[in-house]
């Protein structure tokens, strides 16, 4: 059984086709990072257009790279929330006609639940139950991952994503969107004890997290201190002390509030170097294990998808007619099984 995968959520049009026997088979992915990166965020028209362009083109590379027709495809997969409405739209359509016109089942995916199921398809994987933390530009969750489809959402973000708070305070530092990366790499040139940032809502019981704080705090510590590039990479250092610090913490309360020992980590933040080393040396202390799958299935793609999918067609979970649902918020606990 093949599975083909589309994932439109956002800004990235990401395709794959996953067989049951053979794991992943062929993927594609085009990111949209460039068209939004004048706007020094995405723009959700823009999005849903560049969506349009791109997603027949990369269907076609993905079968003609992988010698396969779409006569061999059991089933499509597509995201259905939570995203972009437009662009969400856009591969919804498009995986239901095609569905349509190959007479084979049509499977509504979560985007959440495609992410913390990404951790499966590596070699390396945890066990049910296991704790998750995904951390991207548009989310940030602790989730206790109880079995398939049985989801508890422990801690949320009450404002901004972590990846949302890296950006906008690369954006004040002058740096290029999206601007984690960018901010983690100037903070390895920043002083350790020059700015002390706050720790949000870690003095308060419970696994919620606040971000927006900290990019006001970067911005009044910049306008406060003397503007030079030795500032820029202080200021970096402090805030992303302070996040990292804020999300480990938040990860061993949860370790000790649910006594899991298994921790996956996925989403784009999940790239940065210092959040990676301070939870393995949690994990260690709790003799327990991090997870982090390799970088292109912790960010958006049509891989996590397809495979969803696969998980979701055993148990039937197909759409039953041709009308276009998807869901721009759809929490991750009104999953149904
Ligand atoms: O999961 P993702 O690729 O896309 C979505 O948000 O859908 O995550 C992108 C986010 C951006 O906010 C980006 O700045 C952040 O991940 N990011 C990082 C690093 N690499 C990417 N943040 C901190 N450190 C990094 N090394
Ligand atoms: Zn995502």
């Amino acid at each position: 059984m093949k599975i083909l995968g589309i994932e439109t959520s956002c800004d990235e049009t990401g395709v794959a086709i996953y067989d049951e026997h053979k794991g992943l088979i062929a993927e594609a992915l085009y990111s949209q990072v460039d068209l939004h990166a004048k706007y020094g965020g995405v723009v959700p028209e823009l999005a849903s257009r560049d969506h349009i362009r791109k997603l027949l083109p990369l269907i076609k590379t993905l079968f003609a790279e992988s010698s396969l027709s779409l006569s061999d495809i059991n089933a499509i997969g597509y995201t259905a929330g939570p995203g972009l409405i437009g662009a969400l739209l856009v591969g919804a359509m498009f995986a239901k006609s095609l569905a349509y016109g190959l007479h084979i089942p049509c499977i509504p995916i979560h985007h959440m639940e495609a992410h913390l199921l990404a951790a499966l398809m590596c070699d390396k994987k945890p066990s049910f139950p296991f704790l998750a933390l995904l951390v991207s530009g548009g989310h940030t969750l602790l989730v206790d991952v109880k079995s398939l489809g049985h989801y508890k959402i422990l801690g949320e973000t009450i404002d901004d994503a972590v990846g949302e708070a890296f950006d906008k305070t690369a954006k004040l530092l002058g740096l290029p969107y999206p601007g984690g990366k960018a901010l983690s790499d100037l903070a390895k040139k920043g002083k350790k004890d020059r700015f002390q940032f706050p720790r949000p809502m870690m003095e308060k019981p419970g696994l919620d997290f606040s971000f927006s704080g900290l990019k006001t705090f970067a911005v009044n510590t910049w306008l406060q201190s003397e503007q030079k590039q030795q500032t820029k990479a202080d200021i970096a250092y402090a805030f992303q002390h302070a996040v990292v610090e804020t999300l480990v913490g938040k990860c061993k309360r949860a370790l000790k509030q649910t006594g899991l020992r298994q921790l996956v980590v996925a989403g784009g933040v999940g790239a940065n170097q210092l959040l990676r080393q301070q939870l393995k040396h949690l994990l260690a202390e709790f003799e327990g294990q991090v997870f982090f799958p390799p970088e292109q299935y912790c960010t958006d793609n049509g891989a996590m998808i397809a495979f969803a999918a696969f998980h979701r067609f055993k148990q039937h979970h197909y759409d039953k007619d041709l009308a276009l649902r998807v869901f721009p918020r759809w929490s991750l606990e009104d999953l149904q099984i």
